[in-house]
């Protein structure tokens, strides 16, 4: 297997995780996740002047400084993946209940915008900004416009995922999409919001925890996924390895899940639970990381699995759906539990890390 990763690691066309892996390995340790908040916070403070700036001297006027600073008293939640199914439902239920903007972000413009006329119909005022996950660029520009709004952020919710319906899709390109959209997408957005992340904040990332359990995979790649020692560089690796074993039909040798969504939701798993290790003893206080399985939901994203493991189950909507999610981004400040569990329907469960 070590092998395996050195070649896989020269041969690497790891595109958008590239640089940030590298900056990774160069200091040495995600684990450091203390420096990596002070070190970051100390860039966005700059950024947050240089902008601050250009915007005063563009606006040149002192109430256009006062809505500045109101909106970055006000609170911030965001969610992935929200022009439909359940990331919509989480978003219409953030509307009702929680005392701040809510961002609907979605991949393409068009249906991002009819999803917010959707919920401007029911009377709900959610906010559009276009993130697609799979494009780190698209994540900096959406962390540059918070940054320059808000200065920080209350609620990130990564829902947003891949879905092939009854397509037959080739398993490497489903293994890809799966790292760019699943993998990729949550990884990368933890990592650059973590550090805009408030005291109390709260990050939810969607999982399936009917196919993300540990204890599906063999002895072999169990023994791999040890969340107690093992950083973020780690679990990209093992990633990176399984989508290029995909290429030749041996992804699922030593023990891994034959399906590229078993992968995926099982790392963000333990994905979670590497970030809610490296998160214990961050100067800010009672930042929770939960990962979240919404249940079986009547949604695009059930079609694939409705002949398979879903087959005898009654989908729920995606509101209730939703219901759970908010729960787990909602807990109480001060509250320190769940936290770095996976939740289902309100519940901890046991993913078998
Ligand atoms: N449905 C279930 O039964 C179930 C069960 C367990 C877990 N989950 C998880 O819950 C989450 C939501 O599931 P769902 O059923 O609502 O899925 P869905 O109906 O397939 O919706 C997925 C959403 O993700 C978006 N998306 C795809 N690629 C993206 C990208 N590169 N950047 C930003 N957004 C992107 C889609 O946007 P487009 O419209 O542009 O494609 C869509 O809005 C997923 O993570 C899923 O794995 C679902």
């Amino acid at each position: 297997m070590k092998s395996l990763y050195k070649r896989d690691r020269k041969e690497s066309d790891t595109r958008d995780m590239k640089s940030l892996y590298k900056r990774d390995r160069k200091e040495s340790d995600t684990r450091d996740m203390k420096s990596l908040y002070k070190r970051d916070r100390k860039e966005s403070d700059t950024r947050d002047m240089k902008s601050l700036y250009k915007r005063d001297r563009k606006e040149s006027d002192t109430r256009d400084m006062k809505s500045l600073t109101d909106d970055r008293m006000r609170k911030v939640a965001v969610v992935t993946g929200a022009n439909r199914g359940i990331g919509l439902a989480i978003v219409r239920q953030l509307c009702k209940q929680f005392s701040g903007d809510v961002y609907l972000t979605s991949r393409m413009s068009d249906n991002g915008k009819k999803a917010i006329e959707r919920l401007k119909q029911e009377g709900l005022n959610p906010i559009f900004h276009e993130l697609d996950v799979s494009q780190p660029d698209s994540i900096r520009m959406f962390e540059e416009f918070i940054i320059e709004r808000y200065g920080g952020i209350d609620i990130l919710i990564n829902n947003a995922g891949v879905s092939f319906g009854k397509d037959k899709v080739p398993v490497f390109r489903q293994a890809q999409l799966c790292y760019e959209v699943d993998f990729m997408g949550t990884l990368n957005m933890c990592k650059i919001f973590l550090p805009l992340i408030r005291p109390h904040g709260r990050i939810v990332n969607l999982t399936n925890s009917y196919i993300g359990k540990k204890s599906a995979l063999g002895e072999h790649a169990q023994n791999k996924l040890d969340v107690s020692t093992m950083s973020l560089s780690d679990l990209w690796l093992v990633m990176d390895f399984y989508i290029k074993a995909s290429k030749t039909g041996t992804h699922a040798n030593g023990g891994w899940p034959e399906s590229p969504k078993q992968m995926t939701k099982t790392l963000i798993v333990a994905m979670t639970k590497i970030l809610s290790r490296d998160l214990k003893g961050d100067p800010r206080k009672n930042i929770l990381i939960n990962a979240c399985c919404p249940g079986w939901t009547d949604t695009d994203g059930s079609v694939e699995f409705r002949d398979g493991v879903c087959k005898d189950t009654v989908l729920q909507s995606a509101d209730q759906a939703a219901s759970g999610v908010v729960w787990v981004a909602s807990i109480r400040p001060g509250q320190s539990s769940p936290n770095g569990e996976v939740v289902q329907k309100k519940e901890i469960i046991s993913c078998d890390f």
